[in-house]
């Protein structure tokens, strides 16, 4: 395999840079057919620098124009341009400005990295190392500098200028072009630089801080989406407000602008006070977004607001502590969902998100620690294992501290390392100072792969009264770590008695024991209760407490016991799954299940169902089955997706075919007229009604394939609509095909309602949906450089439709690896990412094991692939 570069970048050899950019000063020329960048960089030598050391900056497809220092031209011999950067040879040892000026094509730039346009507006992406196609720079976070851009553009294409910071001029600049001038108080790393132009609407609105301080607000969008930002700038506010309520941080600067456009590489950016959106990630309406969508868009607004304070007050040293901003701001997102909706909620969905998409990273090829110590392509890491599970480790310190213990420690790192770049260490230490505590052990989460094991056993004596829990903790292998430490595990639990009332214990010993929890430190434990009078049933890891794969062994009996007693909403909602599994994996392995087991996780379903204390929300989380990539893994070897997804299928039958008058009765109760609104009581009783619909066409009930239709058909906002359109193509009904093709047109040239038809259409677990997507790729009218477009259908394929996927005659296999050897020569960030798709490989039974081995073999041979392609899929065939 032949790859652009072969280098790996070590975190051992982490070294400061022997010159400092301290300002920037920056004039961009932004014309139609190409941009130039005149760049002023106010460099200091560091303390200790040797004279004749050369200074060197990135780039990247850069073309120097001139160069000079302190205004003087240089001579050739006084620097060298390659493809990789500009080398200074032998710079003044002192403060000295370096002033050069290169040419760029944004209008060819399909990467998205750097300055691109995306439907005629110019747009930046930074992060990680795109400021280096901007201009020759120290593209590294630990460069602090304070910018100050002027730009001058056509003002008929570009009639709004913005860039990072505060407005301080603009004006006319002859010749049909205009200009203004942005300045960014705050020091920041280079890829928090952000510059926009181009001719959008917006709408505007303002916020008060808590000291009183007026900041504007405005959201940028093509022009006539205005009306579908609302719900972003709402959640903004309330973003704002909570986090002066729950961290005490204030925002500081006087404007907040966020750009949303449509061709985007990932979510979302939180550059200095000009954060740019993925337009799928800001334009809602009731008619073409779905409450998931308006779910993300609230989450993502608070999240890219909240890396004000953890990530751009205080940032990374280096990329290997890319988890140091990203793993703390998702767990404030987290908490921002939990406190504005349903906590339980909150936490029910995003353990089935760590499931879905981290523990299969950390169980399989790509298995990387949250804070990994080496790597190829820095772009390859901004994985679900640095931001989820990043993410839970917050969480577990918070756990372990209390809240009053984890504030005290967030208002130490804000007070001391406000300004810095800095790394895990130093986010751990402020924990350990302000509560007195260390954190050593506790370190290792960070530096270690793969999801820890938790094996329970429990023994009860009554004649001494004691109640034992044998708590063993293992972690499996990963690439490059074959042997691992044990972790300390938070494992929050509660004993129930007999009537479902909690029980109480005269004694512990045996581990660490803090009122309801057990930190588990040793491999192994033996934690012994005294004082107790029947034998309890446990119930363990309340709220996930730690991001574990846990065995208890637990019968079916006291599983429906936790589902109906404990205190725990979490444990409640486990306790249903896991009875759903075992039934699930025992069938699969050829073990039938008995009509006596189905009948009573049935009965216990149609319990959940009629409660009237638990909340819609809760009951559509808790009515189903574990998914069939769920049931996968925990088989864990010889998979065939196939024979899961019948086994699945039958059982839902099983289950729920029963239920069917009483889900038909909830269905028709929880229709409503009201008007659309995203509020949590509206969004759990649509996921209610919705989920009765899908479980009825499920268990084959008369009528419901009508139903689905008609649902379709009377639908009033996008997430009826589209959980009938999702029903009925998932289920192969026969009204799925008009279905579909009514919706292709019904909304008309919508891009973002496109990937929803895009993402059910491969989503289908049929055959015929391989031919179905060569025909959509196939039409020259399809966007084939939009990354929203090409993973709503590719992109799902691979990761969400294992049947199709993984055909035993490997078509699935080599549709993904023709898209991606084909898209990798335009965005290479795209193809790696639907690449990862395949690292379910090494657990598929034989025949397909060798199928997706001969795709990914054969794609290696190919030719030149992209670092990123590269790196993925050498990790992958490791
Ligand atoms: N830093 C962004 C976020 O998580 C993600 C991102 C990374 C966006 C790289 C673009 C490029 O908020
Ligand atoms: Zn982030």
């Amino acid at each position: 395999m032949r790859t652009e570069t072969e280098h790996t970048i070590f975190l051992k050899d982490y070294t400061p840079s022997p010159y400092r950019i301290v300002s920037v000063d920056m004039d961009f020329r932004i014309g139609i057919d190409n941009t130039r960048v005149r760049a002023q960089l106010t460099v200091e030598p560091r303390e200790g620098t040797a004279p004749g050391t050369p200074l060197v900056l990135d780039g990247d497809e850069l073309s120097l124009g001139s160069i000079a220092i302190d205004g003087l031209p240089l001579a050739l011999s006084a620097y060298a341009a390659d493809a990789n950067g500009l080398t200074v040879v032998e710079p003044p040892l002192r403060r000295f400005v370096l002033e050069t000026e290169v040419t760029i094509q944004p209008e060819g730039n399909t990467k998205l990295m750097g300055l691109y346009r995306s439907s005629g507006t110019w747009c930046t992406q930074c992060e990680p190392e795109g400021f280096r196609r901007i201009t020759y720079y120290l593209d590294r976070p630990d460069n602090l500098a304070v910018f100050k851009v002027r730009m001058t553009a056509p003002r008929d294409v570009a009639p709004v200028l913005l860039a990072n910071g505060n407005l301080i001029d603009k004006g006319d600049a002859g010749d049909g072009m205009h200009y203004a001038v942005w300045e960014d108080p705050f020091p920041k790393p280079a890829y928090l630089f952000a510059l926009v132009a181009g001719d959008l609407g917006s709408i505007t609105d303002s916020f008060t801080t808590a000291s009183g301080r007026k900041v504007d607000l405005a959201i940028y969008c093509s022009h006539g989406k205005e009306d579908q930002c609302l719900w972003a700038m709402d959640s903004l506010k309330r973003s704002m407000a909570w986090d002066e309520r729950r961290f005490g941080r204030e925002y500081d600067l006087d404007v907040f602008n966020i750009v949303a456009v449509s061709d985007f590489n990932f979510g979302a950016m939180e550059n200095k006070g000009l954060n740019i959106f993925n337009d799928r990630l800001v334009f809602a309406q009731p008619e073409t977004a779905t409450d998931a969508n308006y779910d993300g868009i609230e989450r993502v607004i608070a999240h890219e607001y909240f890396h004000n304070w953890t990530g751009n007050r205080i940032t990374c040293r280096d990329w290997f502590q890319l988890c140091l901003k990203e793993g703390l701001t998702v767990y404030r997102d987290q908490e921002f969902t939990s406190d504005e909706r349903s906590r339980a909620v909150k936490r029910i969905s995003d353990v089935v998100t760590l499931r879905s998409a981290q523990f299969p990273e950390d169980g399989g090829p790509l298995a990387h620690p949250p804070r990994p110590d080496q790597y190829r392509e820095i772009n390859n890491f901004y994985t679900t294992t640095v931001y989820e599970k990043g993410a839970e480790i917050v969480r577990m310190l918070a756990t372990l501290l209390g809240e009053a213990g984890f504030r005290k420690g967030m208002d130490l790192y804000f007070e001391r390392h406000d300004g810095e770049a800095t790394t895990i260490e130093a986010f751990l230490q402020v924990f350990a100072d302000a509560n007195g505590i260390e954190l050593e052990q506790f370190k290792t989460w960070y530096l270690q792969a793969g999801t820890p094991r938790l094996t329970v056993a429990e023994h009860y004596d009554a004649d001494k009264q004691t109640y034992t829990l044998k708590l063993k903790q293992e972690t499996l292998p990963t690439p490059g770590q074959p042997t691992k430490a044990p972790l300390v595990l938070p494992i929050k639990f509660g004993l129930i008695g007999p009537n479902g009332s909690p029980m109480g214990w005269s004694g512990v010993s045996g581990a660490e024991v803090r009122d309801d929890m057990i930190v588990l430190r040793d491999g192994s434990a033996e934690v012994v209760f005294t004082g107790i009078p029947s034998r309890p049933v446990p119930s363990l890891l309340r709220g996930f407490s730690a991001p574990v794969i846990m065995e208890t062994g637990a019968s079916q009996e006291d599983q429906l016991f936790l589902a109906r007693h404990d205190s725990d909403p979490f444990n409640r909602w486990q306790a249903l799954q896991d009875v759903g599994m075992a039934l699930a994996v025992d069938a699969v392995q050829g073990k039938p299940w008995s009509d006596a087991a189905v009948a009573a996780l049935s009965q216990a379903m149609g319990d959940t169902l009629g409660s009237d204390t638990l909340d819609d929300a809760f009951k559509a989380l808790a009515l189903t089955l574990p998914d069939e990539q769920l049931i996968g893994r925990t088989i864990g070897k010889d998979i065939d997706p196939g024979a899961i997804h019948d086994v699945r299928k039958q059982l839902l039958r099983a289950v729920f075919g029963p239920l069917s008058r009483q889900m038909l009765a909830t269905y028709n109760a929880l229709a409503s007229t009201a008007p659309y609104a995203p509020d949590p009581a509206s969004t759990g009783r649509r996921a209610l009604r919705n989920r009765m619909l899908s479980l009825l066409v499920g268990s084959d009930a008369p009528g419901t394939s009508l139903l689905v239709a008609q649902q379709y058909d009377a639908a009033t906002n996008m997430t009826d609509r589209l959980a009938a359109l999702s029903t009925a193509a998932m289920a192969g009904t026969p009204e799925a095909p008009t279905m579909l093709a009514d919706f292709r047109t019904r909304f008309g040239g919508d891009p973002l309602v496109l990937d929803k038809w895009l993402t059910v259409t491969a989503a289908a677990p049929r055959d015929g949906v391989i031919e179905d997507m060569k025909t959509i790729l196939a039409d020259p009218a399809f966007p084939r450089t939009n990354p929203n477009r090409l993973r709503s259908l590719v992109g799902t394929f691979a990761m969400s439709n294992p049947t199709q996927f993984a055909r035993a005659d490997g078509a699935g296999f080599r549709f993904v690896a023709d898209f991606v050897t084909e898209v990798d020569k335009v965005n290479p960030q795209v193809a790696a990412r639907v690449l990862t798709g395949f690292r379910i490989w090494p657990m598929l039974e034989s025949t397909r094991r060798e199928a997706a081995k001969a795709a990914l073999t054969g794609l290696s041979a190919g030719g030149t692939l992209s670092r990123n392609t590269a790196d993925i899929l050498t990790r992958m065939l490791a």
